[in-house]
């Protein structure tokens, strides 16, 4: 636990411009140096290093932007929230938590566990609760991935999202391991459907934005499920509060405990470099920067995290 020095708030969140995320940005620019960016879907590793960006959505819904503002890249991970959000909101949360555990995260996001003991997945965060996830989302063929698209398309109020079909072929075509997962559900009775199902699942994943999109993503959840203009159509406390809780145990696979340390906060991360955080009541960050550390998660996007963690004291402990 080398993260930990104390946290000393300097300043207000109200008090945020773009000036102050700035500073942040550039202090933490260098440490994509020190990670990775995804090479084990060929696609991915095209990504460029040094690209970088911080936004907010504060509570008023205005947003701030810093960085390489208009660099898309994929949602990855990002998107199982969404997808858990449309589950839950079609079927109930018993339905679906029927299928699966609210278990926290100890294991790597591509881990088996628990498909060969107690035949669930552990969470809807792994990719295994999640494949499971967004087969539990009605609509023949490519419907229940249209309804994820269109939620993203929703939230951001940003209707020129789309996915990445490079990306998407990428995934499909060396995602053995998924598709080993999605299998071995099959066999335990918990997915009924065909391939289709799995694509849905390498589809969602290859859905591009921004950070600024990313924030908009964490200031709806932080806010009940009401998006950053205040429309409420889908306001529902009790999804946000389940989103969140997932977000807080194992948004960011095995580190999520050493994270929720060190930040506090429900985030979630996918290997495209994003991160999203949702400070509840209050703001939705953003983050990118594509370099990973062991764990799958964003470095420098990490590391300007913690830095906004501690300069407006936003831990929720
Ligand atoms: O399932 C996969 O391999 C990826 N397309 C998504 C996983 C992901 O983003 C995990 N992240 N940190």
């Amino acid at each position: 636990l080398n993260a930990v020095t104390y946290a000393q708030k300097t300043a207000d969140i109200s008090t945020v411009s773009e000036k102050a995320l700035s500073s942040i940005l550039e202090k933490n620019r260098s440490y994509y140096t020190q990670g990775k960016v995804a090479d084990y879907i060929p696609e991915l590793g095209k990504m460029d290093a040094k690209a970088i960006a911080l936004s907010v959505v504060d509570k008023n819904g205005n947003i701030y932007n810093t960085g390489d503002v208009h660099k898309k890249f994929t949602m990855q991970s990002i998107s199982k929230i969404i997808a858990l959000m449309i589950a839950v909101n079609e079927k109930g949360e018993a339905h679906i938590f029927d299928k699966m555990g609210y278990f926290g995260s100890d294991k790597p996001f591509n881990h088996f566990s628990n498909l060969e003991t107690t035949g669930k997945p552990l969470n809807p965060m792994m990719n295994a609760g999640a494949i499971l996830t967004t087969s539990l989302i009605s609509g023949e063929g490519e419907k229940p991935f249209l309804k994820i698209l269109d939620m993203v398309r929703y939230i951001t109020k940003n209707p020129g999202i789309d996915y990445s079909k490079s990306v998407y072929e990428s995934e499909k075509s060396t995602g053995h391991r998924n598709r080993g997962m999605f299998y071995l559900m099959k066999n335990n009775g918990l997915i009924s459907g065909n391939e289709d199902q799995l694509d849905n699942y390498f589809k969602q994943c290859s859905i591009e934005l921004t950070a600024e999109d990313l924030a908009k993503i964490g200031y709806f959840f932080a806010h009940q499920c009401v998006r950053f203009d205040g429309d409420d159509k889908y306001k529902n406390t009790e999804v946000a509060k389940l989103v969140e809780s997932q977000m807080l145990v194992a948004g960011m696979y095995e580190f999520s405990g050493e994270y929720a340390r060190t930040v506090g906060l429900p985030s979630k991360s996918g290997v495209g470099g994003g991160i999203t955080v949702s400070v509840p009541g209050k703001i939705g960050i953003g983050v990118f920067s594509p370099s990973l550390d062991q764990h799958g998660n964003s470095l420098a996007g990490y590391h300007m995290i913690l830095d906004m963690v501690k300069q407006y004291g936003l831990s929720i402990f």
